[in-house]
């Protein structure tokens, strides 16, 4: 883990207050695995304000060109000022940071649940490799924020969408239609990041279905590095820190408030 002043090379603006970003960052994006994630520092010159970085999930590690990918949803202070930067501007990151997800060729049918801004780490744990069968269920409040489904739609033919407004696939949520089309024979892992009830309905489904898998959570963040202990969770060994121990997880670690 380090400090980098990496370059934006690129920043779209993909609607819906969603942003994705193209960073050169070298030393980070070579020792950076799927599933991991940075810090930005959302101010510049002498200003400290907002003072603490903001985490965000890698969506594309390209090693060979030294490039990293994020893809954010402006929501206040720190990601208003990243949207707003332009291509050129140097970016102060810190990373990589905390435990990815266990590598996706150790399986050979795995599924993929991705719910809302949760989609980016999902990404790059897809890519990792083309020969793993992957299955994405994927929803979003509306169709506007299905993004980058046609990069998906490269990787696998097997996409099921859900939409809470039915603009887009099944009118619903993603865990009620894999509840309708999966069995316990569907696949041998799973991965899933996206919000809490989510993440909590598909650890139960899987629990059901006899299907292992990992869980990526997000909590406020401060110091990112395991020092403050402002991220932690609660797992079935005592309480843990998302940033150092995650942010994936053993879904059976994973313990949710009831
Ligand atoms: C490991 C990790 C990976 C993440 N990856 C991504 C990503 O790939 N894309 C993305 O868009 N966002 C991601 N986030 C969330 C992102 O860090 C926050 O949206 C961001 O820090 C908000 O900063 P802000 O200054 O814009 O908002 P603030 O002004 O700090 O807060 C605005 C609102 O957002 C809420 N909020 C802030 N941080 C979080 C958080 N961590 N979880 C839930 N709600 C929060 C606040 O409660 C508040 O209501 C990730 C968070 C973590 C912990
Ligand atoms: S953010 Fe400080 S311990 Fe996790």
């Amino acid at each position: 883990m380090q400090i980098e002043t990496g370059e934006l090379i690129n920043i779209t603006d993909k609607g819906n207050n969603l942003f994705h970003l193209i960073i050169k960052a070298d030393k980070i994006a070579d020792k950076a695995l799927p599933g991991q994630f940075i810090q930005v520092y959302c101010s510049e010159g002498e200003s400290y304000d907002p003072l603490l970085p903001r985490p965000f999930s890698l969506f594309r590690i390209e090693k060979e060109k030294g490039c990293l990918e994020l893809v954010f949803r402006v929501v206040g202070r720190g990601t208003s000022w990243l949207s707003k930067r332009h291509t050129g501007s140097s970016l102060k990151l810190l990373g990589p940071l905390g435990r990815g997800f266990t590598d996706p060729r150790e399986f050979s049918r795995v599924l993929i649940f991705a719910g809302g801004i949760g989609m980016p780490p999902l990404f790059s744990v897809a890519e990792v490799s083309k020969e793993v069968d992957f299955t994405l269920f994927y929803g979003a409040r509306s169709q506007g924020e299905l993004i980058f489904l046609e990069r998906w739609q490269q990787m696998t033919d097997q996409i099921f969408l859900a939409t809470d407004d039915g603009s887009a696939g099944q009118q619903g949520n993603i865990v009620e239609l894999a509840s309708s089309l999966l069995d316990s024979g569907s696949a041998d892992f799973y991965y899933a990041c996206g919000p809490r009830p989510m993440l909590k309905a598909v650890k139960r489904l899987m629990a059901k279905l006899k299907i292992p898998g990992e869980l990526s959570l997000e909590e406020r963040m401060a110091c990112g590095v395991g020092a403050c202990l402002g991220c932690v969770c609660r797992t079935t060994s005592g309480y843990a820190r998302v940033c150092t121990e995650g942010p994936v997880f053993a879904a059976e670690e994973v313990v949710f408030n009831e």
